[in-house]
């Protein structure tokens, strides 16, 4: 029932945008969504849609994506392209660039969304997983951006969006290189925010908490009491990082508390934040 409700609320939510006219920018765009297989990479997929937008969707799982394109291709009547990729290695970044140039896809919009966590003590866990890690959420995200963000500074127009996270913020023991890689994001984000401006491109980095979606089954990560009441939806995430993209705003930490925890976290001494987030994380 919560959630019912919660649905109602982002879609009348989503409805006030449209109406403002927040999301015409995107009208008629083709958007690349890397993760759009589940949570919170199929939901930009969604508002994309919604906006009017054709998409390349990229995943490793062929299925969902299509069922997406389906259900997409037949809600809104745009154009959605599937490529299944594993873009955990730099093989395969190359062969997604690759087959959007074949296809003859021109990029308005990347998402830059997939990755994933792993939980663990860090001398115990698995080099092969740390380095598909590091892959997907530092490498892959870099050269997607390098590439169509050389392509859109040329037109002289793009949107790119990287999804960092909260946990940017802080170290914290059990997900130490899951948090480094995505500091990485958040401080290459608002760089690249500054660097592109004048090429009228517009780049968002988006920190969100955590999120009801598959993230913590994959990560291997039981929530704590704590983090379970703060869960967002996916779906208010991506509205909040839409309407901050059309704005080319540099940061979009979506939710009230995400936002007083970031805060918080600039009050409290350096050597307090790594034990602190754990206690509140495990
Ligand atoms: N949920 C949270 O609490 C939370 C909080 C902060 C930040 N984030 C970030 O939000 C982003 C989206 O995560 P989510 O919460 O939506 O989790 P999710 O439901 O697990 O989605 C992750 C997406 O990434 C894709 N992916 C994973 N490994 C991949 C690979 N090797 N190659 C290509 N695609 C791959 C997955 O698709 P396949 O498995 O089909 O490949 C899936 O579509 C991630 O960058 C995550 O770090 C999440």
């Amino acid at each position: 029932m919560p959630c019912t409700c919660l649905r109602t609320y982002n879609e009348v939510l989503l409805t006030m945008i449209f109406k403002e006219g927040k999301m015409k920018v995107f009208s008629g765009q083709t958007a690349l969504v890397t993760g759009a297989s589940s949570g919170i990479g199929a939901e930009f997929a969604r508002a994309l849609s919604k906006a009017g937008c054709h998409l390349v969707l990229v995943a490793r799982r062929e299925d969902r994506l299509q069922v997406l394109k389906k259900e997409l291709e037949e809600s809104y009547g745009i154009k959605v392209d599937v490529i299944p990729a594993d873009l955990s290695t730099i093989q395969g970044c190359e062969d997604l660039i690759n087959k959007i140039d074949k296809k003859g896809l021109s990029i308005d919009i990347l998402i830059n969304n997939a990755g994933f966590g792993y939980e663990g003590e860090f001398i115990s866990q698995s080099v092969e997983r740390l380095k598909e890690m590091i892959g997907l959420n530092i490498s892959t995200l870099t050269f997607l951006a390098k590439h169509f963000g050389g392509l859109m500074a040329k037109k002289q127009s793009g949107y790119i969006l990287l999804t960092s996270s909260v946990g940017a913020f802080t170290p914290c023991p059990r997900i130490a290189v899951y948090d480094a890689t995505k500091a990485y994001v958040l401080l290459f984000g608002e760089a690249l925010n500054n660097e592109l401006k004048k090429h009228k491109v517009k780049v968002t980095t988006l920190c969100p908490g955590a999120t009801r979606t598959e993230f913590f089954d994959v990560a291997g990560q039981t929530l704590n009491i704590l983090v379970k009441m703060t869960l967002m939806s996916p779906e208010s995430v991506v509205i909040k990082s839409l309407k901050g993209l059309s704005r080319g705003k540099s940061l979009v930490i979506p939710g009230l508390l995400n936002k007083l925890t970031v805060l918080g976290l600039w009050f409290l001494p350096r050597a307090l934040l790594a034990p602190v987030a754990k206690r509140v994380m495990f």
